[in-house]
């Protein structure tokens, strides 16, 4: 198997070149213009694929400025990159791995080999395991220490072992078979386990301790804690096995915890655990769902895949959206990207693409361990819409920021009421028609003057009525969010983070950075409680650990 090498230096290729002497030459560019001159722009800038429109004519671009990007992605050798993942390659260079969760939504047929085997049985194996336990717990076959069917489900897990499957199992509630109750226990925070605890009762409920390592603090902690709180309230050790699973790729530790073999469903290192919810680790969304809905977003990803792989870039969704988004973090000096869901059942996306954009794309070097000579990725923020609009809205319409959005909204709800969702629907549309329109110094005066203002007031006002307007967002409508859509939707969006880290040479796979914490964090905690009396390397964390110790003493 062959390790992907960063064939480039970005800045230094034709294409970018250009871009920069494009940029320059838009600096006067009016969206509001090109849409008045172009009737045709809408059109021209907008995609549809696996159940998603795409508008992204509300942008800073040109036909050439897609010339140029698209230019620039088969000057990084896109097509080869991604070839190059699907196929196993190994582009996760610092841990020398491939990154395969393409694989877990391939079809049973399919071969793929990772190291000398066809790893696609062992993956339909596990998906077959998967099936055989939901169906046990929605017949009311798995049963608790009083014989009592299981009633709540909860995840034991944190980053993409909690957050892909907290998104897809809230966002596809309309879906949810009845009679499981799925619940996420994920900071090392006390409360968040008191709180969850108090909901429920030991006897029908199922712990998954979800961790690709069985490795990691606050997943051992809260695993342990449900320990304790499983025995204190009459559970025994002889029955751990009917209320606690495991899904890792660290069976010994797993085991070690107390979980039977046969109740730990593995993960493999080929899939990173912000992209693992296709894999066990999407358990509780196949709990919540069932297995045909989580086959279903499998499909759908998988049938994104496809688009990926074979779409010209001009046409292709999460292609298109990566050289966005370098556009503007590379040429416009944009710093972060805000992802506006205008759906109660999506809002936890704007997470979960914060970790797999963020701990993918926050990297300074490149995969042969040099500087990267750019920015690299974004800033992810934002949250659900409207709410949003009356909170930090304002700072995307005035702020000195220049800062891209993505709104994604469906275009009918599950839970119609009265007119609110074409309220809702209008209120996201309006949003990034204001944030292109914004309002110009002559309409302000116009408007207070239309209210009968006097001159001198019109004037003191006007300038903080004015809005710049010009600032860009794609807009993704889905017809409804189904698991299929859904699926694609998630998928898309590792496509495109998985581009932009070509285009910056970057690799999208490793995640040094979070270890430092996780040491520094062991060395803190034996300060804390006075298992070391040397001083902390500097006097900031050292007083901070004394203001601790003077407030716990005696
Ligand atoms: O600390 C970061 C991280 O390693 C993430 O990459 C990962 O998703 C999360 O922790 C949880 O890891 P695990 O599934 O091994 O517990």
């Amino acid at each position: 198997m062959a390790y992907y090498r960063t064939p480039h230096n970005v800045t230094a290729l034709p294409a970018w070149q250009a871009l920069e002497e494009h940029r320059a030459a838009m600096q006067g560019f009016s969206m509001r213009e090109a849409f008045n001159a172009d009737p045709q722009r809408f059109d021209n800038f907008s995609l549809s694929t696996c159940g998603l429109f795409l508008d992204y004519s509300k942008n800073l671009i040109t036909t050439e400025t897609r010339d140029l990007l698209v230019k620039l992605a088969d000057e990084v050798k896109l097509s080869e990159a991604i070839k190059a993942m699907f196929d196993g390659e190994i582009l996760n260079a610092s841990e020398g791995r491939p990154a395969l969760h393409t694989a877990l939504r391939r079809p049973i047929g399919d071969k793929l080999k990772v190291g000398g085997t066809n790893i696609m049985p062992e993956v339909h194996k596990v998906l077959g395991q998967i099936t055989e336990l939901v169906t046990r717990i929605h017949d009311g076959l798995w049963r608790g220490y009083t014989e009592k069917p299981i009633t709540d489900v909860v995840n034991i897990g944190i980053g993409g072992s909690f957050l892909g499957p907290q998104l897809v199992s809230e966002a596809l509630l309309p879906y949810s078979q009845k009679g499981v109750r799925c619940h996420y226990l994920a900071n090392i925070d006390g409360s968040e386990f008191h709180e969850l605890s108090a909901k429920l009762r030991a006897e029908t409920t199922l712990f998954i301790v979800s961790s690709k390592s069985f490795g990691t603090l606050e997943t051992l902690k809260n695993a342990q804690a449900a320990r304790a709180w499983y025995l204190a309230q009459g559970g025994s050790e002889a029955e751990l096995h009917r209320h606690f699973i495991a899904v890792s790729s660290n069976n010994a530790a797993a085991v070690a915890f107390g979980i039977r073999e046969e109740n730990i469903f593995p993960m493999w290192d080929w899939v990173g655990g912000r992209y693992s919810l296709w894999s066990a680790i999407g358990l509780p969304i196949a709990l919540s769902i069932g297995m045909a809905n989580f086959k279903e977003l499998l499909s759908g990803a998988y049938t994104m895949d496809q688009h990926f792989l074979t779409a010209p870039f001009a046409e292709n969704m999460p292609v298109m959206l990566a050289l966005l988004g370098v556009w503007y973090g590379n040429f416009w000096n944009a710093q972060s990207h805000a992802i506006l869901p205008y759906d109660h059942y999506l809002r936890n996306i704007t997470k979960h693409l914060q970790q797999l954009d963020m701990e993918s794309n926050g990297k300074s070097v490149r995969q042969d361990g040099s500087p990267v000579t750019t920015n690299t990725g974004p800033v992810i923020w934002g949250g659900v819409g409207a709410n949003g609009q009356h909170a930090y809205h304002q700072l995307l319409h005035q702020g000195t920021e220049l800062i891209p959005a993505d709104f994604i909204v469906p275009v009918v709800s599950y839970n119609p009421v009265a007119d609110h969702h074409q309220w809702l629907f209008a209120n996201c549309l309006s949003q990034s028609q204001a944030l292109m329109l914004g309002k110009t110094r002559a309409e302000a005066e116009a408007e207070l003057r239309h209210k009968g203002m006097p001159e001198a007031e019109v004037e003191r006002l006007a300038p903080h009525k004015v809005i710049p307007g010009n600032r860009p967002s794609n807009t993704l409508v889905v017809e409804r969010i189904s698991p299929r859509r859904l699926g694609a939707l998630v998928a898309m969006y590792e496509h495109k983070v998985f581009v932009q880290s070509v285009i910056w040479g970057i690799n999208a796979f490793d995640q040094w950075g979070v270890e430092l914490g996780k040491e520094l964090g062991k060395n803190v905690y034996q300060r804390l409680i006075g298992d070391v009396e040397e001083p902390a390397e500097d006097a900031s964390t050292q007083g901070l650990i004394n203001f601790f110790r003077s407030r716990h003493r005696g």
